[in-house]
């Protein structure tokens, strides 16, 4: 037999495979999110997520401050407030802990980090829904709009360079950029999670923000099931306006972010999320597999489906391993 193709020369030196490996993460292509907790005053652990805090005032700015020297791309802010309505007030308070917080972010990194707020109620609202409801307990999508529209103004003035529409409300994307043009903030970013699925991924993340939501978010989340639909929310987002579109979960849905990424012209981004983490560090920690390798190893698979942009809490880690040169 003659073999005249021998893909095993290209791997015959770490060096050498350095060289033709065809993806690779920059640590500034990475997204953390960070929870602070109104009124707490040591930082409380979150199940199932090692390294991850609901953090206080204190303990906030020192993980910015972990952003920022280790070089990663940008922090994605999530406010847990002290009291919550069936409106999601607090969202709209300047004082709040969600605006407080990116605040702070700002004048501690300037531009050297980009500060995303997140733009939805969920976090806000006595209910746990994203947005408002009517009569029946029904989630209503244009009374929702106008709120949204009023958070992403307060969010600009707070000094978010990016917000990002997590809601699911039809037109939020839209909405969201003409409010925040109307007030000559046509210099903020929109992150749109346009293809954000109705996913048992998210358990531990409800925990992190201490979510009231009882049943689920499958009227406006999209079913698991589908992908061309992804396409069409998309599609929706970009001509509304979206700067970068997410897919989220990202392990889970790695087919569609594909499909995404060779779809639009805009940077596509995709997130990690909690019960993505969680799973993969309960496997280490009863030995199952090695956790570095692990983690370097679905980071690439996400860059490899056509992530430009990854949110991930290994983010500052992730960086750290990159630098280390252990990819
Ligand atoms: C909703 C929101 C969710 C996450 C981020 N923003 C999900 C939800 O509760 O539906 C989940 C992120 C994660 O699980 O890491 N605003």
């Amino acid at each position: 037999m003659e073999l005249i193709e021998r893909p095993r020369r290209l791997r015959s030196s770490a060096i050498l495979r350095a060289m033709v490996r065809e993806t690779s993460i920059a640590p500034a292509s990475l997204i953390l999110p960070v929870f602070i907790r109104e009124g707490l005053t040591t930082p409380k652990p979150v199940a199932g997520m090692p390294g991850v805090f609901q953090h206080t005032k204190d303990s906030y700015k020192a993980e910015i401050d972990r952003a920022l020297d280790v070089g990663i791309g940008g922090v994605m802010v999530f406010g847990i407030p002290e009291k919550r309505d069936p409106f999601g007030s607090e969202a709209l308070n300047l004082e709040g802990v969600l605006s407080t917080a990116i605040r702070d972010a700002r004048a501690r990194a300037g531009d050297e980090l980009v500060i995303v707020a997140d733009l939805c109620l969920d976090e806000f609202t006595s209910h746990g829904h994203c947005g408002v409801l009517d009569q029946n307990g029904n989630v209503e999508n244009d009374a929702t709009l106008k709120i949204y529209s009023e958070m992403a103004k307060v969010l600009a003035q707070s000094g978010a360079h990016m917000v990002g529409t997590s809601g699911m409300m039809d037109g939020q994307v839209g909405v969201v950029r003409q409010s925040l043009d109307s007030i000559g903030r046509s210099d903020v970013l929109i992150l749109a999670y346009a293809a954000k699925f109705a996913s048992a991924f998210y358990g531990p993340f409800r925990d992190a923000v201490e979510s009231q939501l009882q049943g689920n978010r499958n009227t406006y989340q999209q079913d698991p099931g589908n992908i061309k639909e992804s396409m069409r929310e998309v599609r929706l987002d970009v001509s509304q306006g979206a700067d970068i579109v997410m897919v989220k979960p990202a392990l889970a849905y790695l087919d569609v972010l594909y499909a995404v990424s060779q779809a639009v012209d805009v940077p596509t981004a995709s997130y990690i999320v909690s019960g993505e983490m969680a799973m993969i560090e309960a496997a280490a920690a009863q030995g199952s597999l090695e956790r570095e390798r692990a983690i370097l190893e679905v980071l690439g698979s996400v860059k490899r489906a056509g992530a430009s942009v990854i949110c991930t809490y290994w983010a500052i880690e992730a960086a750290a391993m990159l630098k280390r040169n252990l990819a």
